[in-house]
């Protein structure tokens, strides 16, 4: 399979949360052309991105829902559970320790930690005790922890992230706004680029005339 670009995969995530509506609905067809309408995009679009996994889909016929979801979920490495730990608990970090649908998609948080004493030892989401950031290391090597999330103060945040790497975290997703200068994975969460990408559309929209 040739490497497949960034855009491609965060689209395929997104067709896997239409094939899941779907097989919930115990739909078991599904036209290029029907994915295409469920996200707004052009059915050329989806069979090019699918394409990238060899023929899937039957011409004139469509995907087969649960085999499309089932690849899919292979391609974005959703076999196995994702051990995930969060870094602060302020209003980032418990909105996610409280999302359900992380567990839903296979990320399950493991560990919620924090520097602040007022927050140790508190409960922030069910199952889940604020530990101190102290004990960081030593959680990621016992536990095996696949991802962290830095949801923390962007002047801690890369000071956090090097930690984290010694420890053998595998990729980070990153709420605070600076770039990392570790070596692994990265996905940068910034909510103004979204603001700023829309505020360009609207610019330049048809709409706007
Ligand atoms: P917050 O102030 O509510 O929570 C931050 C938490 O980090 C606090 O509980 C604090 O005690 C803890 N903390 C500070 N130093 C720490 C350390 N060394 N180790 C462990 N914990 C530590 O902040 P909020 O609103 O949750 O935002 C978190 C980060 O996300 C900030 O950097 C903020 O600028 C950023 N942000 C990003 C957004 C985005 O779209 N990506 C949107 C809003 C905020």
């Amino acid at each position: 399979m040739s490497k497949i670009p960034k855009p491609v995969i965060r689209r395929l995530a997104v067709y896997l949360r239409c094939l899941s509506e779907l097989e919930e609905k115990g739909i078991k067809l599904v036209s290029s052309k029907q994915l295409a309408s469920m996200l707004h995009i052009k059915d050329s679009q989806v069979r090019k991105d699918l394409s990238y996994f060899g023929n899937l889909g039957h011409r004139g016929i469509g995907y087969d829902v649960k085999g499309l979801a089932r690849k899919l979920r292979e391609v974005l490495g959703l076999y196995k559970i994702w051990s995930v730990i969060i870094l602060g608990a302020g209003n980032i970090g418990r909105a996610l320790a409280n999302h359900r649908r992380l567990e839903q998609n296979n990320f399950k948080v493991k560990a919620v930690f924090d520097i602040d004493k007022r927050k140790i030892g508190k409960q922030i989401a069910p199952g889940l005790i604020v530990k101190n950031v102290d004990e960081l290391e030593h959680f990621v090597r016992q536990n095996g922890v696949d991802i962290a999330v830095l949801a923390v103060p962007a002047d801690v945040a890369n000071e956090l992230a090097n930690r984290l790497e010694i420890s053998g975290v595998k990729g980070i997703i990153c709420f605070a706004p600076t770039t990392l200068s570790c070596k692994i994975p990265v996905e940068y969460v910034d909510i103004t680029v979204f603001f700023k990408t829309l505020a360009h559309t609207i610019v330049n929209s048809s709409y706007n005339i």
